[in-house]
């Protein structure tokens, strides 16, 4: 592997790449990663699409409207190529992941010169210098992952918060998810390797990590040494430097009452609980196979806000799931009400093909979905508002995460708290990277202002 990209430098020098991201956090690590070989072949980046040398666009499947926006993109890039034919078009990701998908793109977008899947991620460089070499299009799709492979070079967005993948793939099948199609079955890194990588970041002046995995529950389940997440947290709370520990995303049957304990015990574990509902009805939550009912989902809530009190706890929903009755959908209002999330995602169900309920009998209509999705918006709204009013007066912790504006007046500093709200205040730029004391002066539904308690 050093081998190869150490001959892969040559190519880049004077050379300029970009790279858009669409979907999830581990599509935006995974760019890092792409963005990280690239920079070790000689190029550096640009955000002017005029000037790349390279343009990847790395995809997301989870919806019809992520796969339409890159139609659209891919159309319009015709033009450009035909100006620059030596430019270099790349197209990967979960969306192309999807066979059909990559053949219907190398057919219908002959300007595209390169496109792989995310079980290749890792062999970009041999790909790319192909595509440059070959006068046909480069399509290298793999059926699955071959293990995990580690090492791989990162050109990471800041250096201050840093993403480290824990798992890949998802086994768990949800009816209306593509995941399990395009990211394969769950595999864990090893331990120590993750240790070692957030190890490195601290020491390089990293504050903050969030460990990724589609459902960082299952950490480990697929190793001999049958590691647990809450063993790995623990172990990553002693790294000395780091501030903060985040994770996305924990599936709510997985999420063990041990683990609520270890947070709770933890220094750097933040006290933010992202935990997917996706509905409030049994019914719903049976055909979706998620595994839990709504009275576990409760629970663990009662659990979370007994030992931690000063939680958040923020959700995701989809709207619409097919059979989806009004009383179904009152379930879900009823959940909203029950638990009091600090904020919810709300997606309207999109089919997938290929999962079990792109087929499944009563489909809704588009018009009935958004109509619940409004009601669902506004209900959560309200106590998102409800509940940022009552930090009115708080002192909270921020870490200071860059510059909101420039005002005559002077600098408004944002951040976040550690139960990941976004806190804007006037500050000094010398605070960028610093965790502050900020009282929280004027609650807003998705956001807070306050001022630096000295
Ligand atoms: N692994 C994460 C979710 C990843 S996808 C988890 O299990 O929680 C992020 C969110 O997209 C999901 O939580 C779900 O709310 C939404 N989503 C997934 N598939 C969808 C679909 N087909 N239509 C609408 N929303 C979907
Ligand atoms: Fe999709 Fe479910 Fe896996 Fe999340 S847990 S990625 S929603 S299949
Ligand atoms: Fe999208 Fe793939 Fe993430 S489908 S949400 S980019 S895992």
């Amino acid at each position: 592997m050093k081998k190869e990209r150490k001959e892969a430098r040559k190519i880049g020098v004077d050379k300029r790449f970009l790279a858009v991201t669409y979907g999830c956090q581990m599509n935006e690590h995974d760019s890092e990663i792409l963005s990280g070989f690239l920079e070790d072949m000689g190029y550096t980046q640009t955000n002017e699409l005029q000037e790349a040398d390279v343009f990847i666009i790395n995809t997301c499947a989870i919806r019809q409207k992520a796969e339409e926006k890159v139609y659209g993109r891919l159309g319009a890039l015709k033009k450009l190529k035909k100006e620059r034919p030596e430019m270099i078009i790349g197209i990967c990701g979960c969306m192309v992941q999807q066979r059909k998908v990559a053949e219907k793109i190398e057919k219908r977008y002959p300007h595209v010169d390169l496109i792989f899947g995310t079980h290749n991620l890792h062999k970009f460089p041999e790909l790319l210098q192909e595509a440059l070499e070959s006068r046909k299009t480069v399509l290298d799709i793999w059926p699955r992952r071959g293990g995990v492979v580690e090492d791989l070079p990162k050109l990471r967005k800041d250096g201050l918060k840093a993403w480290v993948s824990i798992t890949y793939g998802c086994n768990n099948f949800c009816a209306y998810c593509i995941v399990p199609y395009v990211r394969g079955r769950e595999q864990s890194r090893k331990m120590e390797n993750i240790i070692a990588e957030v190890e490195g970041l601290a020491a390089e002046g990293y504050k903050e990590v969030t460990l990724l995995g589609q459902n960082v529950n299952s950490y480990g389940k697929d190793l001999s040494e049958k590691f647990t997440f809450a063993r790995l947290l623990e172990n990553l709370d002693n790294i000395e430097g780091l501030k903060r520990i985040r994770y996305m995303t924990s599936h709510p049957r997985d999420f063990t009452w041990e683990l609520v304990e270890v947070i709770r015990n933890s220094l750097k574990v933040c006290e933010h609980f992202h935990l997917p509902l996706q509905a409030g009805s049994n019914k719903i939550l049976e055909k979706m196979n998620r595994g839990y009912a709504r009275e576990h989902y409760l629970e663990l809530v009662n659990y979370i806000r007994e030992l931690i009190p000063q939680a958040s706890i923020t959700t995701d929903f989809i709207v619409g799931f097919p059979g989806e009755t009004e009383k179904d959908f009152a379930d879900t209002l009823d959940m909203v009400e029950k638990v009091r999330f600090n904020a919810a995602f709300t997606f309207l169900y999109s089919p997938r093909k290929g999962t079990a309920a792109a087929t499944m009998p009563e489909q809704l209509t588009e018009e009935k979905k958004k109509d619940r999705i409004y009601r669902l918006i506004e209900s959560q709204n309200k106590i998102s508002r409800e509940i940022n009013d009552k930090l009115k007066g708080e002192g909270l912790e921020v870490l200071v995460e860059g510059i909101s504006r420039e005002e005559p007046a002077g600098v408004v500093l944002t951040g976040r708290t550690r139960t990941n709200k976004i806190v804007n205040f006037k500050g000094k730029k010398e605070l960028l990277g610093k965790l502050v004391q900020v009282r929280i002066t004027e609650p807003k539904t998705w956001s807070l202002y306050g001022e630096i308690i000295d």
